[in-house]
């Protein structure tokens, strides 16, 4: 190693969970680190909002600690700037200003990724650094850098993540423990998996920054945050969950990102809760872990598995990302860019092609069933399944109109006329009410 070589400046923009982790790390494995690299890195600076309190984190060198971000990210020699502060500004401003003073950026900030990749993009080719960003989506595990580099030879025709953590740990107790979703939200809360306010993950914010992100790789188009389509999984039910297993499948909180069929082929990203089969390799993906599964003209299907948010795991990916740049700094050498060469136009909702599972309670008299046949045959919508169970014939003895419930699963069909067979459903007198609609995915 030249060891006559100073050692690269990094400085450390936030000192939360992931902050304090990666701080912690890079002093304690300096050694390490360098003989990795090729040569030593110095944490130079520490900007955190409250000075005061990051003083006191062990493991963190508290002389280090500054509350002016601006200033060190301007402070002549500085190579590499991490960013894990999140949310928009001040986390863009400071990221540009650390690439218009000569430093490569790494950064945690799906939010920020997911609404403004083009200007990080555009200033670090601009100015001549590395942009990396593999701990914004799906915490320690790899897939920015297989998807940006492995796999960026082949052709990718499907990314499918659970990408949420707190969705799958809750999604995943209903399903294990029988209860409601208020509560097991609550206990999530009590037991630290569930934010205070869960809102950016409950309603699928998280998971959109995260689809928008995977998108704009698999695809090389830009796609944002607000391209995704969103649904959260507070509608989900105890008898939702009943229904999936009934159908041996299981619901699940899933990103979608695929391209919508010739002739002129568009992105589609979506998160919302699906049913999928029990042979679905997301099926198994339990607790707050988190999986993506690619699946490419080439080298078929992969899957990738492990922790997607807490300090360490995530401060793992921050790690890598910190050599590999440190590296290519050492080596004169930058890593790859923006690759949107494709600039794929965005599906419309209503165009992606699915499957519904829709259970109903209906009269059970005569003709109804073939009324509810006819109102898929008039949307176009093909039936794949139905199952009818009688409900209730008597009630106190006295003979009563007798009720059923249905259960159906459709063929693939346009989720705009699976939606429109749902509303016409919903209008129809032989139809008590539609208890379930969810999608159905991953055959
Ligand atoms: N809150 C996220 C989750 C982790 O529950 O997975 C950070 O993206």
């Amino acid at each position: 190693m030249p060891q006559d070589q100073p050692p690269l400046q990094v400085a450390l923009l936030g000192c939360g969970t992931v902050g304090s982790a990666v701080a912690r790390l890079i002093t304690e494995h300096g050694d390490d680190l360098a003989a990795r690299i090729g040569r030593r890195i110095e944490l130079a600076g520490i900007a955190v909002r409250r000075p005061q309190r990051a003083r006191s984190l062990p493991g963190v060198p508290a002389e280090l600690i500054t509350g002016d971000a601006d200033e060190l990210v301007r402070r002549p020699g500085i190579d590499l700037v991490i960013e894990v502060i999140g949310g928009i500004e001040p986390a863009r401003g400071l990221i540009l200003a650390a690439m218009a003073n000569g430093a490569s950026v790494v950064t945690a900030n799906k939010v920020l990724l997911a609404e403004d990749a083009g200007s990080l993009f555009a200033a670090a080719e601009e100015y001549g650094v590395d942009l990396y960003f593999e701990a914004a989506v799906a915490g320690a595990i790899p897939i920015v850098r297989p998807l940006r580099e492995s796999l960026v030879g082949d052709e990718i025709s499907t990314v499918i993540g659970i990408v949420n953590g707190t969705t799958n740990y809750i999604l995943d107790k209903m399903d294990t423990v029988g209860s409601g979703f208020a509560e097991t939200l609550a206990e999530a809360q009590e037991l630290g998996f569930a934010e205070a306010d869960p809102t950016a993950d409950v309603d699928g914010f998280d998971a959109a920054a995260k689809a928008a992100i995977l998108s704009s790789l698999a695809f090389h188009s830009r796609v944002r945050s607000a391209d995704v389509h969103r649904e959260g999984i507070a509608e989900v039910t105890s008898a939702d969950i009943a229904s999936a297993r009934e159908m041996g499948c299981v619901v699940k909180m899933l990103a979608i990102c695929e391209l919508t069929d010739e002739p002129e082929p568009r992105v589609s990203a979506r998160v919302h809760p699906a049913m999928i089969p029990l042979s679905h390799p997301l099926a198994s993906v339990g607790d707050a872990y988190n999986a993506v599964f690619v699946e490419t003209r080439s080298a078929g299907r992969l899957m990738f598995y492990g922790q997607g948010a807490g300090g360490a795991p995530t401060a793992s990916a921050v790690l890598g990302d910190v050599v590999t740049v440190a590296r290519n700094r050492v080596r004169g050498a930058l890593g790859p860019g923006e690759s949107n060469y494709a600039s794929r136009g965005i599906a419309a909702m209503g165009d992606v092609v699915t499957r519904y599972h829709i259970r109903l309670e209906v009269a059970d008299t005569p003709g109804v069933l073939a009324t509810i046949a006819q109102c898929f045959a008039r949307h176009g919508v093909s039936l794949q399944t139905v199952r009818q169970q009688t409900l209730a014939e008597t009630a106190g003895g006295e003979k009563q109109l007798a009720e059923a419930q249905l259960v159906l699963v459709t063929h693939q069909a346009t989720d705009q006329a699976l939606q429109a067979t749902v509303d016409t459903l919903r209008g129809l007198s032989e139809v008590a009410e539609v208890s379930s609609v969810m999608r159905v995915e991953g055959n």
